[in-house]
């Protein structure tokens, strides 16, 4: 079978780099990819947003799968793209419709879905800029810190969370006034939950679902988390709260009605659902859906998976993952992000990187990297997932931490205490 995969990120080269391994795959294209993606498959310079372009390659080049790494052009609707034409309606696309989409392409959406199918999370409600006096009093309704979300995709900046009422009115009034734009035309403001936070991961065929190892991801730039939030600085699998008793729960009052809930609403979805949850007090609720893999998460749960991502894949698109059985690889496995200094704030790109080929104890999934003059250089803000089993955290991290020592481009920086609070 031949294989589109879209995507540029360290978890495109992880999906691509399970992909490559089955024997089902005759051929895997990767688009636009990176200079990792080039050694496991054929890059196309295509982007991903550009649907007439990846159609004409796909019906060029007898593509059978497209799987959509990012959430950017499931929320513009490429599924329904595919299905709506009928040289293309044959064509599998592991991903969701654009009305499942609106799971991550609106706070508001998914949080009535959560409210509908009672499935838990912290208590909202949403507003927009024509219901400022009303917002400010459910603020007043609520307990310090303040949470406020843009309703709309902002590439993980939207979420504000404000120590004091003052600030919470303050920054509602800007988010109402622009500042991300007609992503916060409306907020959710919503009660602040106290936890631990863990990814879980599932693929579903839209009445079905198998579900992944288990991640957590490390979102703020600096130890201790502290510091701004970022795309992912590290993740770690398996996670230790996350016991069999937990993912009971987590199925059970999660998972399961979610999946109901979508077969319920009419919501087609053949493809990932990430559930970012919270730990509270032993009970497991949902921060928030996205409708793609997580990264740097899926750079750890690719290690762990065992089973052929490409027959699951297959069963997601034929509808037949019931009973399906997912392996997972018993060890450890982590991942460490080297980044470019500056990030997530303004950094450097175009820096030549050096000592790749001297780590042989990890597996280096390339994030934001590319290759210019037959050298690769540095191409974005978090550049290479430095990843490693082990037979428990420690080992495993060890192993990341001195091949992370290893590769060296200017202003390389990385958190040296991924896993700390595990
Ligand atoms: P989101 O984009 O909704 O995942 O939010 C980004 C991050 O903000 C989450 O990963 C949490 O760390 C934090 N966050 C979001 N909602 C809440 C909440 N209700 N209570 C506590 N932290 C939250
Ligand atoms: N690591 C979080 C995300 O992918 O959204």
């Amino acid at each position: 079978m031949k294989i589109l995969l879209l995507g540029s990120g360290g978890r495109e080269h992880a999906l691509a780099w399970k992909i490559a391994q089955s024997e089902k795959v005759e051929k895997l294209y990767i688009a636009p990819g990176n200079a990792g993606t080039s050694a496991v498959g054929e890059n196309v310079s295509l982007s991903a947003c550009d649907f007439d372009s990846v159609a004409e390659f796909v019906l060029g080049n007898d593509v059978s799968m497209v799987v959509v790494g990012p959430e950017d052009p499931l929320v513009k609707g490429i599924y329904d793209y595919f299905k709506g034409r009928e040289d293309l309606a044959h064509v599998a696309v592991i991903g969701p419709s654009r009305d499942a989409a609106q799971l991550e392409g609106s706070k508001s959406f998914a949080k009535d879905f959560m409210q509908r199918h009672n499935i838990p999370t912290a208590a909202y409600k949403s507003f927009d800029g024509t219901q400022l006096e009303e917002a400010y009093k459910f603020l007043e309704g609520l307990k310090a810190p303040y949470v406020l979300k843009a309703d709309g995709l902002c590439a993980g900046k939207g979420v504000l969370i404000l120590p004091t009422l003052d600030e919470a009115k303050s920054q509602l009034k800007e988010m109402f006034d622009g500042m991300f734009g007609s992503s916060s035309a409306t907020v959710v403001i919503e009660e602040f939950l106290d936890g631990i936070e863990c990814s879980v991961f599932v693929l579903t065929d839209g009445k079905d679902y198998v579900i992944l190892p288990e991640a957590k991801d490390y979102k703020r730039v600096g130890e201790g988390n502290t510091g701004l939030n970022t795309g992912g600085m590290g993740s770690i699998s398996p996670v230790p709260f996350a016991t069999k008793e937990w993912m009971q729960k987590v199925d059970e009052r999660i998972i399961r009605p979610t999946v109901e809930g979508l077969a319920a609403d009419g919501l087609l979805y053949k493809g990932f659902i990430f559930f970012g949850l919270i730990n509270v007090c032993g009970e497991p609720m949902v921060i928030e859906y996205n409708v793609r893999m997580g990264d740097p998460e899926t750079e750890s749960v690719m290690l762990r998976l065992k089973s052929d991502i490409v027959e699951l894949f297959e069963k997601t698109d034929a509808g037949t993952l019931a009973g399906a059985q997912v392996e997972f690889d018993e060890r450890t496995a982590v991942c460490v992000m080297l980044v470019s200094g500056g990030y997530p704030e303004a950094y450097g790109k175009g820096y030549e990187m050096s000592g790749l080929e001297d780590v042989k104890e990890s597996i280096l999934f390339h994030a934001g990297t590319a290759v210019k003059d037959g050298k690769v250089v540095t191409a974005g803000g978090r550049v290479l997932a430095v990843c490693s089993y082990g037979n428990n955290r420690d080992e495993a991290l060890a192993k990341s931490f001195a091949s992370a020592k290893m590769v060296d481009f200017e202003k390389k920086y990385f958190r040296g205490d991924i896993g700390f609070d595990l």
